[in-house]
């Protein structure tokens, strides 16, 4: 036992390195990273291009907050608003994980608005500072803390008509996960988001697209706002935007960022320089190794070879997928853990969530379609 306080049931191996597609533990074994770090790994494991540009911003200057400007903080807000291009977001502050970026999105609702209330969904989450958890819906976490959570309304995920039913004009922000990872791959169709986008413009209510899975290229679009045609006021990124070097975006419409003033949001660590080299060279690989269309790719072949045996159906978009599966998903979980394919569980007991990185090598997808395919051991 060590002093390590761990948040989550590791896998049951030690790691040691990861390259490419694949981690390796420490008997030599490799995986199939078909977890992603829980997301993250979206150039994939220390991908040669990202490790060189962390270590060359190391030896240039590791650290300095924005108390001093920095080139290559400009480039990469620059460089992340560019890929957004079309989803109506072009001011960029950084954070530094998911729960933060969405914290100060709310928060600047909050005040630009001048309202106290918020809208969430069934099945959503959004993190673990107060007023994420406010708005996640998982009670195994918020319970302990309910006394201290803001009030939120909460409406079903996917419904039409219950957006017809909320008082929208009180409202300082709804928030949203294009497609609800934790709850299993969840979707809805292209019109409630877009009833739900012209609800909240004309009342006045920011609308905040928690693209903090969904981003970056994942569904086979620069981002969900691309995928879906909305113009949120706020994109929340976190995840893979810096190939594992932790960092968190606050994407932002023209018109909040020019409302800004210096103070009014402020990170220490927030866009140091190590992670905007990380999140320049994650951007560069995307474009060069044309990871947006290769996801796209790989999603509509996983739809069409995975199921089978195990497999009833694949929901979700690019590589952001969902296993439906016939029996119990521990047990797919187990048969491809066996064959060295690492997945992820989530709150539906018969769904396993694929979210690996993007470069995915033909070996790996054929190795999950052929397991996918074998019977059990
Ligand atoms: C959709 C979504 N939003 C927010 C978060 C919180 O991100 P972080 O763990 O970086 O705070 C997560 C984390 O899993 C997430 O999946």
């Amino acid at each position: 036992m060590s002093a390590l306080v761990s948040g989550y049931q590791p896998f049951p191996f030690q790691l040691d390195h990861g390259q490419g597609d694949r981690v390796f533990d420490d008997a030599g074994r490799s995986y199939y990273d078909y977890y992603g770090g829980h997301c993250v790994a979206l150039t994939g494991h220390s991908h040669p291009k990202v490790v060189d540009a962390i270590a060359a911003q190391a030896r240039k200057l590791l650290f300095y907050s924005t108390a001093g400007e920095l080139a290559i903080r400009h480039q990469a807000a620059d460089a992340l608003a560019g890929f957004s291009v079309g989803a109506g977001v072009s001011r960029v502050f950084f954070v530094n994980s998911g729960a933060e970026a969405n914290e100060n999105a709310l928060k600047l609702a909050l005040k630009l608005s001048g309202r106290k209330r918020l809208l969430a969904f069934d099945g959503g989450w959004h993190g673990r500072t107060l007023l994420a958890l406010s708005v996640t819906d998982d009670p195994s976490i918020s319970d302990p803390y309910k006394d201290q959570l803001v009030d939120v309304q909460r409406l079903p995920f996917a419904d039409l008509e219950a957006l017809e039913t909320v008082a929208w004009s009180e409202l300082a922000a709804v928030i949203v996960e294009p497609i609800q990872s934790m709850a299993g791959i969840r979707t809805a169709p292209e019109e409630w988001f877009k009833r739900l986008a012209q609800l909240a413009r004309a009342h006045g209510c920011f609308l905040i697209l928690d693209e903090i899975q969904t981003g970056m290229g994942r569904l086979g679009h620069p981002f969900a706002a691309n995928w879906l045609g909305l113009q949120p006021d706020f994109i929340t990124l976190a995840k893979g935007i810096a190939s594992g070097v932790p960092m968190g975006a606050l994407l932002m419409s023209d018109a909040i960022g020019a409302s800004l003033a210096p103070g009014d949001l402020g990170s220490t660590f927030g866009g140091g320089p190590l992670a905007c080299a990380a999140l320049l060279a994650t951007l560069a690989v995307i474009e060069e190794e044309g990871l947006v269309a290769k996801a796209a790719q790989l999603g509509q072949r996983f739809k069409r070879e995975l199921p089978g045996i195990w497999i009833d159906r694949v929901r979700g978009e690019g590589l952001l997928l969902g296993l439906q599966t016939r029996h119990a998903a521990s047990q797919l979980r187990a048969h491809l853990y066996a064959r060295n394919i690492l997945s992820g569980a989530a709150g539906d007991p018969n769904l396993l969530r694929l979210m690996p990185p993007l470069n995915l090598s033909d070996d790996a997808a054929q190795s999950l379609i052929d397991v996918c395919q074998s019977g059990p051991m």
